[in-house]
């Protein structure tokens, strides 16, 4: 007889995401990929075959070599020491080390709705308890505050913010944050910021939380901003180091360390020669962008969306039922994530990725128009 699965793994179900894939023809067109589809820049692939060919790809310290800690210190304009850094196996791997790392049964953690769905999952099975902010689709998607104050409870331990966010593609403003700040520093909560968009905004970057509240964690990574989500690297990372202990312990329970080749790509891609690589992939996501826009102010100009600060996602509004409208469109050819996956507030929107090849986003939002 074949055992039983643990019972935590009963609080977490395969994803409506991971659904929608699967109900998708072979030859769909993916919009709902949360990846931005173009090439690793020359510079780091390059440095990726030196780096194979001329050394020995070992195990690192569990916590990442001292010197890309010393880079990500840098990148955030030495705010932290190296000390306070973990390098991880993606983002993704951060937030779970850090969820393993500080969530006790029963402890709430607030997650916005609509967020990322990987916060609940993770949160669930380290068996806390997520409790959902508001946020408003009738303004903008901007933070409830009275919901948010309302929400907070003696068992809140942490508030996580995912800034710029997915699947809004919209930043807090600095009002919101400092609202958030207030709260949370009164009441000595922990807020987990995970930014791994924060290079890829139209507006000027945001500050970090890093800058904002001394009694928090960001998470980054190089997945989006340099198109490596292949390579698996991310990070945490905290004024006081001490919060960064236990999550290295976590971290090196799950998988050791990041792969060495990956680590060192990323001491690349935080000199000044690799961040100036950003500009190339933003300047694509712009014309994408623009070419968005353009498409649908000429053919779906009835359709309303919500003006994203960041990329690479497009919120829709679709005023039919967002999860039959996927799977019908997924069955047509074309792939699109329903808002409902991200929480309550997401119902009657769906998310679309426009950082693909232009012609495939065409052809794609060619689909999306008859059924819109
Ligand atoms: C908000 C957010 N955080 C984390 C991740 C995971 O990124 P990584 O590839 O670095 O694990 C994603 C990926 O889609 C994301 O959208």
């Amino acid at each position: 007889m074949l055992l039983r699965q643990a019972e935590r793994m009963n609080s977490v179900q395969k994803s409506i995401i991971r659904q929608i894939f699967e109900a998708a023809q072979g030859k769909a067109i993916n919009l709902g990929l949360g990846e931005i589809q173009f090439e690793t820049p020359e510079l780091l692939k390059k440095r990726a075959s030196e780096v194979a060919l001329n050394e020995n790809c070992r195990y690192t310290e569990n916590a990442g070599m001292k010197e890309f800690r010393e880079q990500i210190a840098n990148y955030y304009h030495n705010e932290i020491k190296p000390d306070g850094v973990c390098v991880t196996c993606g983002a993704a791997e951060a937030i779970h080390s850090c969820f393993t790392a500080y969530v006790n049964p029963g402890d709430e953690v607030m997650l916005a709705d609509p967020t990322f769905l990987a916060y609940e999952a993770s949160i669930k099975l380290n068996k806390g308890v997520p409790v959902f902010y508001r946020l408003d689709p009738d303004k903008e998607f901007s933070l409830d505050k009275e919901d948010f104050a309302a929400k907070i409870s003696s068992s809140t331990k942490i508030v996580v913010i995912c800034n710029p966010s997915n699947p809004l593609s919209k930043c807090f403003t600095l009002e919101e944050l400092k609202y958030m700040v207030d709260i949370c520093s009164e009441k000595n909560i922990m807020i987990i910021s995970d930014e791994i968009y924060r290079e890829l905004t139209f507006i000027p970057r945001q500050p970090s939380i890093l800058e904002l509240y001394d009694n928090s964690i960001a998470i980054s990574g190089l997945s989006k901003a340099y198109c490596m989500t292949g390579w698996r690297i991310g990070w945490t990372a905290s004024k006081i180091s001490q919060y960064i202990k236990p999550i290295v312990v976590a971290h090196q329970y799950q998988s050791t360390c990041a792969p060495y080749i990956s680590q060192k790509i990323g001491i690349t891609a935080l000199s000044e020669a690799g961040m100036a690589t950003i500009d190339e992939i933003k300047a694509q996501l712009q014309k994408n962008y623009d070419f968005i826009v353009n498409y649908f102010s000429t053919k779906m100009a009835h359709v309303k969306y919500l003006k994203p600060d960041a990329v690479p996602y497009l919120f829709i509004k679709v005023d039919q039922d967002d999860t039959k409208l996927a799977a019908e469109l997924a069955y047509k050819g074309v792939i699109v994530i329903p808002g409902s996956a991200f929480g309550a507030n997401g119902k009657g929107w769906i998310r679309i990725s426009y950082a693909l090849d232009i012609d495939l986003l065409e052809k794609g939002l060619a689909f999306l128009a008859t059924s819109l």
